[in-house]
């Protein structure tokens, strides 16, 4: 039987998919809770953009949970509830991403936790593995899949040949994406959930600005059906990684080999890769994204401060943004189908020291069948081994500037790691 349990007062701001989700999942677990805790949470103040006093939600509340997104009044409202002493659990990646420094800060000064598990990748306890479990390991590099709605796209786009408008239509109506689209398919929502990440995988200040990042409104179905012939799967990945003393953040649409744990990672689920040389690796995977999914790790939150067992955050060391990383990359020319073509794509190539893995060549008449001549034209699809972005770039300038090409090149990075066969 649950006992009663001390009440414990929560003020809530915002009751939009995940809010109202929360208020429920409250209400529900409420027993569960008091089991569990000793402590019987139960929503005392809800604030809207039409309703609700923040100051009497504030001064009624024992802890504020921070649903409502955005920089502002959020940081505000945040910021006085830690001074007040108030524990504050938040799913607001823009915030934290952007604000984290200052609100430990404040965390620290007052004693008053800060907590944002439901912030990065859902429902998967991400946070709380890399600053617990993983505590004594190293970490060297993180992977994620941590935008719901862009796996979904990708997937729906490479399963069920949908395009993209009409996988982000489906998206939407699921309620994966945010509420401007934007921040999903541009690549800033997960921009700022790998802000997170790096800075707690590696203890130092890293900020949303210093994410270079890239979305999926580029990509094409073409790009998805060229890239199985080398058995690649595409991909928006975050990586955070230490680069000789710095360390990048970084969010591309990538080729991944299907070897690699974030390849098999389908629909609107998200997951996180850890690597580090003392556990090899781990991958956590789980939704990425819904209301009830979210409004679940906000609860998880909850019950880590009702048992007393927040996490206290350090400041985040200075660090140096590294912006030119080695990659491998995909590259595909459409070109004419001529003598000396490919020795001058291989020169350009050669000149800044790529060296290509992988290659195929389809030609195709200018009916549309294949065959060969003069007249035709010639798809080239190429992977490299590991260079630097900057030596890559300049080869393709130079490429795209040949008189035989015929279209804009097309660029994808390939993650070459590979854990499991
Ligand atoms: N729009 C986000 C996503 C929701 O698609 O992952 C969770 O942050």
């Amino acid at each position: 039987m649950a006992g009663d349990g001390e009440i414990v007062k929560i003020g809530l701001l915002g009751r939009g998919t995940v809010g109202g989700a929360f208020a429920d999942l409250v209400a529900e677990r409420a027993d569960a809770i008091a089991t569990l805790t000793g402590k019987r949470p139960q929503v005392s103040g809800v604030l809207t953009s039409s309703t609700g006093d923040y100051d009497e939600i504030l001064a009624d509340a024992d802890v504020i949970v921070e649903l409502i997104g955005g920089l502002e009044p959020a940081r505000d409202y945040v910021a006085r509830a830690l001074a007040a002493g108030k524990p504050v659990i938040s799913a607001n990646k823009a915030l934290i991403s952007t604000y984290g420094e200052q609100l430990f800060a404040a965390s620290d000064d007052s004693g008053a936790p800060l907590l944002f598990e439901a912030a990065v990748a859902g429902v998967i306890p991400a946070i709380r593995v890399i600053e617990e479990s993983l505590a004594g390991a190293h970490i060297d590099r993180v992977h994620g899949i941590v935008n719901g709605t862009t796996n979904y796209i990708l997937t729906e786009m490479a399963r069920n040949g949908l395009s993209y408008a009409e996988a982000l239509g489906q998206a939407q109506a699921l309620g994966y994406a945010e509420a401007d689209p934007t921040a999903d398919v541009g690549g800033g929502d997960a921009a700022a959930k790998m802000a997170i990440l790096a800075r707690l995988a590696f203890g130092v200040d890293v900020t949303l600005d210093q994410v270079t990042y890239e979305g999926i409104e580029n990509i094409t179905a073409a790009d998805i059906a060229y890239a199985r012939e080398f058995d690649l799967v595409l991909k928006l990945v975050g990586t955070a990684e230490r680069i000789n003393g710095g360390v990048s953040v970084r969010v591309f649409p990538a080729f991944l080999y299907p070897s690699h744990p974030l390849a098999s990672v389908h629909g609107s689920f998200n997951a996180v890769t850890v690597e580090s040389p003392s556990i090899t690796e781990i991958t956590m995977s789980g939704p990425g994204a819904g209301g009830i999914q979210t409004a679940s790790a906000v609860l998880g939150d909850l019950v880590s401060i009702l048992n007393d067992t927040p996490r206290v955050r350090g400041d985040g060391a200075p660090v140096e943004i590294v912006k030119d990383v080695e990659s491998a990359f995909y590259l595909h020319l459409e070109v004419e189908d001529r003598p000396g073509v490919l020795a001058e794509i291989a020169s350009a190539l050669g000149d800044q020291d790529v060296s290509v893995r992988n290659f195929a060549q389809r030609t195709e008449s200018a009916e549309g069948g294949s065959g060969q001549g003069t007249d035709e034209a010639a798809r080239l699809v190429m992977v490299t081994h590991r260079t630097l972005e900057s030596k890559f770039s300049a080869a393709v300038d130079q490429i795209a500037e040949l008189s035989f090409v015929k279209a804009e090149p097309r660029v994808i990075r390939v993650i070459e790691e590979e854990f499991v066969d």
